[in-house]
């Protein structure tokens, strides 16, 4: 049977039906997906029932999985290529990982190696809410004007470790490791996709300032690219299932965990993380000015 992919919103994101992706999955359907991945950004497969080991295989048939030896302390035990994002207390200490993604970013850009895309797997979630936001990044690039094209073309966006959402939460021990590991890192504010060719902004709430403009400078213009990349039409908002596999595509799309649910009920989550090309070089921190 042929896969079939629906539309979940105008800008980005389809469901991908007719296929087991925990049983054997062909070549040909594998890339048949990463066809669909492609066009939607964000793609969407229901009722998956499946061990660690078979979403790391899963997630591996597309590129080799990260380490994420970046953030070593929100690894799931035993497995270092799945991240646990979870609001469950670990090792009787809260979750590090319990607000995890609650501004506008992309996955590993404050990295050398900003992630290619991420395989999100829920396995526990609240009776409502705990919705995740996805906005189309290529489409947010191709809406502006030339002349903006020509400026955002030869800017850096510096991606600051400080500014990953709810760090004041964090054990201020390991908060000291992760930035030690995760110096200020600058990219291209226009990056090239490196499978599929297509042109997207890279900028984020996570983004301090660009290189070489002082941060009053920046702060207007990266304020405009995120309010222009998540205006409502340009996102989709997924409302999480159990049993749910949401994969973005790091390279054309931004995301944002609402935190919209009741906290004293748990969200469980997993990540595989398909590791990306090298990039950026390492910037002094920079002060406010
Ligand atoms: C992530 C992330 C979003 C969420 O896993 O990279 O940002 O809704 N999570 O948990
Ligand atoms: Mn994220």
């Amino acid at each position: 049977m042929a896969i079939e992919e629906i539309p979940l919103a105008h800008a980005l994101g389809a469901e991908i039906r007719g296929v087991d992706i925990a049983g054997t999955v062909s070549d040909a359907d594998i890339d048949a997906i990463r066809k669909a991945w492609h066009q939607a950004h964000v793609i969407v497969f229901r009722d998956v029932a499946w061990t660690p080991d078979q979403h790391c295989a899963f997630s591996r048939r597309f590129r080799d999985l990260d380490d994420h030896a970046a953030t070593p302390h929100d690894r799931l035990d035993g497995y270092p290529e799945l991240l646990e994002v979870t609001n469950k207390p670990k090792n009787n200490q809260p979750s590090q990982t319990r607000n995890a993604g609650r501004n506008w970013h992309s996955d590993y850009s404050y990295t050398n190696r900003p992630a290619a895309s991420s395989m999100l797997y829920c396995t526990e979630k609240p009776p409502v809410g705990g919705d995740t936001m996805f906005c189309n990044m290529a489409r947010a690039y191709d809406d502006l004007s030339d002349k903006m094209k020509d400026i955002v073309a030869g800017l850096q966006s510096v991606y600051d470790f400080n500014l990953v959402s709810g760090t004041a939460k964090r054990d201020p021990v390991k908060m000291a490791e992760l930035l030690k590991l995760n110096p200020p890192i600058a990219h291209p504010c226009v990056r090239t996709h490196d499978e599929s060719g297509v042109k997207a902004l890279y900028v984020s709430e996570r983004t301090s300032h660009f290189d070489g403009m002082t941060r009053a400078e920046s702060v207007p213009l990266i304020q405009f690219l995120c309010a222009h990349a998540t205006r409502p039409e340009n996102v989709y908002r997924h409302q999480w299932r159990v049993g749910d596999l949401v994969c973005w595509d790091n390279r054309t799309t931004m995301h944002l965990a609402l935190g919209d649910f009741d906290s004293s009920y748990p969200r469980h989550m997993l990540r595989t993380t398909l590791r990306g090309e090298k990039s950026g070089y390492v910037v002094p921190p920079q002060g406010v000015g």
